[in-house]
């Protein structure tokens, strides 16, 4: 199996430290990115580092984008065994669910569904000629005293349930793909204003650890895998 990943939000935070995890692990990184300077800086700095790593275009709420990604992907690198689900945006993570617009909803769910559902449905046929994987960066939608982001939970539970209902079709229909999802937990990131705390881990630390399940040589098909390691249910809500 060629080691080739595309890993979307990979200029900066826990994308970026997932590339540089994967990069030391001998694999070549796709690096999805919006924004072209962020994009190609991250690219220069995996390559002071000896990781192979090149730019590609994508943005989540563009299909243009993303097409335009498929067809360079399939033209360029159709050796692609993995596809990382990194990309995500956090809405107003403090307003009541019951003061966002349908607008605003829409916005978060185009990012951290729709885009990633439209890049994966995409790249099956390419990935499933190469066994691959797909992995999802999630989060708990569960009941939780204190995280209760409107519409980021929204749109990451339907992340969820695509994880978990693609896995069974491929279970099913005998695929050679398998996707799973890993949540970090809390890190210190621009997604969440850079918070710090004594739980939370740096982008670092969350990119080694999401790196350790995906390398761990195990097959994860249909699974949501919690910080510690545990396989946890999809509508669970611990970190
Ligand atoms: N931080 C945490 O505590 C935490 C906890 C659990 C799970 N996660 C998950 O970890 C993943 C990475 O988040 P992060 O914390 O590293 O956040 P981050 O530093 O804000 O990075 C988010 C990435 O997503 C990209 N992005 C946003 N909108 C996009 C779009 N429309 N198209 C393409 N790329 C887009 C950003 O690119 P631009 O530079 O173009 O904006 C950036 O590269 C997310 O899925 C998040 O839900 C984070």
């Amino acid at each position: 199996m060629a080691k080739k990943v595309f890993i979307t939000g990979a200029n900066k935070g826990i994308g970026k430290q997932i590339a540089r995890q994967m990069g030391k692990n001998g694999w070549t990184v796709l690096v999805g990115a919006r924004n072209e300077d962020r994009g190609l800086a991250a690219v220069r700095e995996l390559l002071e580092e000896n990781i192979e790593a090149e730019y590609l275009n994508v943005d989540l709420q563009d299909l243009g984008t993303i097409a335009a990604a498929v067809c360079a992907i399939e033209s360029r690198h159709a050796d692609l065994s993995m596809l990382i689900n990194n990309a995500a945006i956090p809405g107003d993570m403090h307003k009541p669910g019951y003061e966002f617009t349908t607008g605003e909803l829409r916005n978060v769910m185009e990012t951290n569904f729709f885009g990633p559902f439209e890049l994966t449905r995409r790249l099956l046929p390419t990935l499933e000629k190469n066994n691959g994987r797909i992995v999802n960066i999630a989060i708990p939608i569960g009941r939780l005293p204190h995280f209760n982001p409107f519409a980021y939970k929204t749109s990451k539970a339907a992340f969820n349930v695509m994880a978990q209902s693609l896995a069974q079709n491929f279970t099913e229909k005998g695929k050679a793909l398998e996707i799973f999802s890993i949540m970090p937990g809390p890190t210190t990131t621009d997604l969440n204003g850079n918070i710090i705390g004594e739980h939370v881990k740096t982008d670092a630390e969350a990119g080694r650890l999401i790196a350790g399940f995906i390398l761990d040589g195990k097959n994860h098909n249909g699974e949501l895998i919690s910080t510690t390691g545990a396989i946890v249910d999809y509508n669970h809500g611990l970190f």
